[in-house]
């Protein structure tokens, strides 16, 4: 009797141990989420399933599609995008995944928008830049006049518009802004990559605008209350 008891002992103990180490696997068969692990594999986060989904179990057994996610899912490696005196909002949020996708494509950075690929994008209404336009409104760039719709204006001439809004070779958001955060106010970066080169931007903020001395032009300055 004592022995078919260390039996069963030794079986559920077994059964513990291989549900722990199996975790993982366990969500990944024939029949559920079967692409996941190659598409995974090229991300080389060592991460299980469950590090990042908590709940899986409880959602699972409720009929839900979304799991709840964990904060600590992306910054213990990448705490870098943490690192600035004026931070994004979603990023101080650690709402990675509203721009990445964790399951997506590393040489596309895990973003489903390519606008960010390239420094310059031939802008087309609906199109560029969506992902930043999910939250902000894309009125800052529309008009080439406007008196409300953007800080990044002179007088009424709208710099955004004028920067970005081209047929070709519109500027990128981060030939300008930081997108993880800048230490300059309105997310303006100090340096952005252009190529190889690391291109000063020289941002000073004033109350009414602002200048920059940036390596593609002689220094500038804008002021909202100028007169056109
Ligand atoms: C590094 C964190 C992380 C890891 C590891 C991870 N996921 Fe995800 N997964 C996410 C995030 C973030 C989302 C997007 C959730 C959202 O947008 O609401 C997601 C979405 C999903 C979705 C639903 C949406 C879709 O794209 O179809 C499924 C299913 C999923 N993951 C399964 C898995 C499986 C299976 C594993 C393990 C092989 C896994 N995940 C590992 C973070 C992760
Ligand atoms: C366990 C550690 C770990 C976790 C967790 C993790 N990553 Fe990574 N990530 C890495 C490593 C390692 C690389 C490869 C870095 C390299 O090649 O320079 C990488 C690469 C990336 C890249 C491409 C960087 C590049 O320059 O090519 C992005 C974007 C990225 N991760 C975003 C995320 C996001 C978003 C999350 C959360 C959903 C996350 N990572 C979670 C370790 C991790
Ligand atoms: C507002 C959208 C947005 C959010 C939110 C966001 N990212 Fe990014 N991330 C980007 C874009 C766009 C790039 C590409 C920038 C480039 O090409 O220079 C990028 C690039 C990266 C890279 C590649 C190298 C680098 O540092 O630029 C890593 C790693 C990364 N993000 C991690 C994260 C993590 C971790 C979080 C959450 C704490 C996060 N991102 C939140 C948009 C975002
Ligand atoms: C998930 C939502 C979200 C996405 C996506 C997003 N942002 Fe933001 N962004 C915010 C929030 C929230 C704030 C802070 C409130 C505000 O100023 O609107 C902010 C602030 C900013 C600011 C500073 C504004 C200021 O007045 O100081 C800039 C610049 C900015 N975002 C640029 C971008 C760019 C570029 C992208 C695309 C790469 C982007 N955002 C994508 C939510 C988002
Ligand atoms: C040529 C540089 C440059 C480019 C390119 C640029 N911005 Fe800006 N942006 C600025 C400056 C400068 C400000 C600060 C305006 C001020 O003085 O308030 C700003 C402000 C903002 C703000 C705060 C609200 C506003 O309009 O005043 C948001 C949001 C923003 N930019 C998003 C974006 C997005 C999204 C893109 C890409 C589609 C982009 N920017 C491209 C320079 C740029």
């Amino acid at each position: 009797m004592p022995k078919l008891l260390l039996i069963n002992i030794s079986f559920i103990f077994f059964f513990l141990l291989n549900s722990f180490v199996f975790a993982q696997q366990s969500c990944v068969t024939s029949d559920c989420h079967a692409d996941f692990q190659a598409k995974n594999g090229a991300h080389p986060a060592e991460f299980t399933c469950a590090d990042c989904h908590l709940d899986v179990q409880d959602s699972h057994a409720e009929g839900k599609k979304k799991t709840v996610l964990s904060e600590k899912m992306c910054t213990p490696c990448h705490d870098s995008v943490l690192d600035f005196k004026y931070n994004h909002e979603p990023v101080t949020k650690k709402s990675c995944h509203l721009c990445h996708n964790p399951h997506g494509e590393l040489k596309q950075l895990l973003l489903a928008d390519c606008s960010f690929v390239r420094l310059f994008v031939d802008y087309k209404e609906e199109d560029s830049y969506k992902l930043c336009f999910s939250c902000h409104k894309r009125d800052l760039l529309m008009f080439p006049d406007t008196s409300y719709s953007t800080g990044f204006r002179d007088g009424t001439k709208n710099l955004h518009f004028f920067h970005v809004n081209k047929e070709n070779r519109g500027r990128s958001c981060k030939l300008c802004h930081g997108v993880h955060g800048a230490n300059k106010p309105k997310m303006m970066a100090d340096v952005v990559a252009f190529g190889n080169w690391e291109m000063p931007v020289n941002f000073t903020k004033t109350e009414t605008g602002g200048s920059c001395a940036p390596g593609c032009h002689d220094p500038r300055s804008y002021d909202r209350k100028a007169r056109k």
